[in-house]
């Protein structure tokens, strides 16, 4: 999970942004999800090992069969008290249904 500058390499902090972005579609919509897009991811502050992360998704847009997911990682260190803002992105989600075509959202 870390990098050669011992902090969080950004393709696993994608992973988890994706992850999170499933989830909180799905759990907006309790359809079959799946990650069509991903529009735009920021990094704003590295993560260092050791550190805490909360990673928080909130739907954004909601399309006919589809819609957006904004997802922020926060890190915080372990001994004391404050909260930054590190990573932000979107990501856009499609209901599919059984036959793995689009299906309405709600
Ligand atoms: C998701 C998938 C079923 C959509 O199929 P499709 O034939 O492109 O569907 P449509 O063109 O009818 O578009 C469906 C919706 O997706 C949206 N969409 C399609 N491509 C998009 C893109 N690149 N970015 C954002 N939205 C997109 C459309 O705007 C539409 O939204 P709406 O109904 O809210 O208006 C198909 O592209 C797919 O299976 N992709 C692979 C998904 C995958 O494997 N993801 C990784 C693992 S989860």
């Amino acid at each position: 999970m870390i990098n050669h500058y011992n902090t969080l390499f950004g393709g696993m902090a994608m992973l988890l942004m994706d992850e999170v972005a499933f989830i909180t579609a799905t759990r907006f919509s309790r359809r079959r999800m799946v990650t069509v897009s991903s529009d735009k991811v920021d990094f704003n502050r590295s993560i260092a090992a050791g550190a805490l992360v909360e990673l928080v998704g909130v739907v954004t847009q909601v399309g006919h069969t589809s819609l957006k997911v904004r997802v922020d990682i926060f890190v915080e260190q372990m001994y004391s008290s404050g909260r930054e803002k590190a990573a932000t992105g979107a990501f856009s989600l499609v209901a599919i249904d059984e036959n793995k075509n689009p299906t309405p959202v709600l």
